[in-house]
């Protein structure tokens, strides 16, 4: 009994001082830089510029590898964990523990980016100040305000001419009806970044510049007194413009960030190095620890309850000298201990961890124990899929991870009819593994089932994975759909009869009917007002 009580009060201490969050943001808002920052912030790194290697800034990839093994840390593909100390916590406080989970896709999008943000409990919005709100900032908003995620927004690359703040924070309540309240405040207008007002402290932080923004930028405190006399207009500006948002009610609120009406707002210049640890501190301080999560029978899994994860992504082929699939698990609750036996909810088998991993560059890690909120990778789990549930003691279902809605489709079939078998069992695995939906109906046949996607990429990413794993050549030939809705098998007879539209069923049992385009939805939706068309969990 007491054992038990002192492993419930460790897991409890574990978590507390855990932050699991996500980056959100569209290509070239700075979401490397930053994640290089945060690095150099948490002195996981001693020098930034690993990463792009940057002509005047140091290293190169290799050597940032190098680094993170040297000091032991995990980063992976999937996700970066790293010990903070804020830095007025007590001389013997434990450090904090953050995890930021990467995501995916660049220019291109996947379901593997919104299954992402399943495994975090809260979510950096990085917006480039000269650009604003832009389209896969958007789309991801929306996925962590279905799914209650609370954001703080980070304005980077203030050292860049760009908006003023205050047209920024407007276009992000008007636009998507979140209401920014700000942190910290630039002092100089973007492309003169002088420092910040910290606004609940009512001071000035000056930065100075490092060469090549390599370092930790070194931060004066000064009294609004001393700012007005170093800054000048420039400080009273700054002074002005937070006091029009506070008179507006936009200070910050606990529980109202915590609902996802309202966004703490910080200025940074991620090259630069400023505003980053502001950053981290407010993770810290704001951003919630990982807490209990519902099951499918509605009961809540607490932190403290034994091990639970949910797996939100399964990624194959990784490199060359291993070729297997990773499946990483996102601890709910409990301990998690490498060699532990669990249990996979959905076939009802006992899964084995002994191969427990991070992934650190092209190398592996061993992971001996883990706790709520942590991302740990498991080694050839080829039973597991994104969504699924594994547990220990007494048994957890948690929810699907919804399928969002495919605007992508295409056609599917062998190069070689001798290949047929090969052809459909890749095609099973990757259609579980969730690298495309698939959908399939009688006319078309087994033979030549349609894929579906978030992104057309991955219709790249299967002809390469057939290939490469299956030895099996496949054509795509893309379909003219672009838009999806559940339907019913009592509407599908009346939607097949119309022109443009297909009905499928989809690998998950749901009723698909596919239209070329919204103005054929719209009308069919007018003509035959009983028929089922719900929209699905849209992203967009
Ligand atoms: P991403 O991961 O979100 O796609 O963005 P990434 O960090 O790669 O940054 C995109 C570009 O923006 C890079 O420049 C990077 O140096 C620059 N950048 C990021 N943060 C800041 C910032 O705070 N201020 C300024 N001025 N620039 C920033 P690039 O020219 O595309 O790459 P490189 O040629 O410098 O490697």
């Amino acid at each position: 009994m007491r054992v038990h009580w002192f492993l419930v009060s460790s897991i409890a201490d574990e978590v507390s001082r855990r932050r699991t969050f996500a980056i959100i943001s569209h290509p070239d808002a700075g979401k490397s830089t930053m994640t290089e920052a945060l690095a150099l912030h948490a002195r996981v790194i001693n020098e930034a510029g690993a990463i792009h290697g940057k002509a005047g800034r140091k290293s190169t990839v290799s050597d940032w590898m190098e680094m993170e093994k040297a000091r032991g840390i995990s980063v992976s593909s999937t996700a970066l964990q790293f010990n903070y100390t804020s830095s007025g916590a007590d001389d013997d406080a434990e450090p904090s523990v953050i995890n930021l989970v990467d995501t995916p896709g660049h220019a291109d999008f996947s379901e593997d980016t919104y299954r992402v943000l399943t495994a975090v409990d809260a979510a950096v919005m990085l917006i480039d100040a000269a650009k604003g709100l832009e389209p896969q900032t958007l789309k991801l908003f929306q996925v962590c305000r279905h799914r209650g995620i609370p954001v703080i927004t980070v304005i980077n690359k203030w050292d860049r001419p760009g908006r003023t703040p205050l047209e920024l924070l407007d276009e992000i309540s008007e636009r998507i009806g979140l209401t920014p309240t700000p942190l910290f405040w630039p002092v100089g207008i973007a492309g003169d970044f002088r420092g910040l007002r910290d606004v609940r402290k009512d001071e000035y932080v000056h930065f100075t510049r490092t060469a090549g923004g390599a370092k930790i930028a070194p931060e004066e405190h000064l009294s609004t007194d001393a700012a007005l006399d170093r800054e000048g207009d420039v400080w009273a500006e700054a002074v002005e413009e937070t006091e029009l948002m506070t008179e507006m009610g936009q200070g910050h609120d606990q529980e109202m960030f915590l609902a996802g009406q309202t966004s703490p707002v910080i200025f940074t210049s991620a090259i630069l190095n400023f505003g980053v640890r502001q950053l981290l501190e407010a993770l810290v301080e704001l951003a919630p620890a990982p807490h209990s999560r519902e099951s499918t029978e509605g009961t809540l899994r607490e932190v403290t309850d034994p091990f639970s994860a949910v797996v939100f992504k399964v990624q194959a082929g990784m490199d060359a000298a291993h070729r297997d699939r990773l499946a990483f698990m996102r601890i709910v609750s409990g301990e998690f201990e490498r060699g532990m036996v669990v249990q996979h909810a959905q076939t009802g088998k006992p899964f084995a961890t002994k191969y427990a991993m991070t992934v650190v560059g092209r190398d592996r890690e061993t992971v001996e124990t883990a706790y709520p909120g942590d991302v740990v990778g498991l080694v050839n789990a080829n039973a597991l899929a994104p969504g699924d549930t594994l547990y220990d003691g007494a048994k957890v279902q948690f929810p699907p991870i919804p399928s969002f809605a495919p605007e992508h489709f295409a056609v599917v079939r062998a190069d070689s009819a001798g290949k047929y078998k090969q052809f459909r069992k890749g095609i099973e695995q990757l259609g579980t593994e969730g690298v495309v939906q698939l959908l399939r109906n009688d006319v078309r046949g087994d033979a030549s089932p349609v894929m579906a996607a978030v992104g057309p990429m991955q219709f790249e990413v299967v002809v390469a994975r057939m290939k490469t794993e299956f030895n099996v050549d496949v054509q795509v030939e893309h379909l003219g759909y672009s838009v999806a809705r559940r339907t019913d098998s009592a509407s599908a007879d009346e939607l097949n009869r119309q022109r443009g539209v297909e009905v499928f069923e989809r690998n998950d049992g749901a009723l698909l009917a596919l239209f070329s385009d919204k103005w054929r939805l719209q009308y069919i939706e007018k003509e035959h007002p009983a028929l089922t068309l719900d929209p699905l969990v849209a992203a967009a």
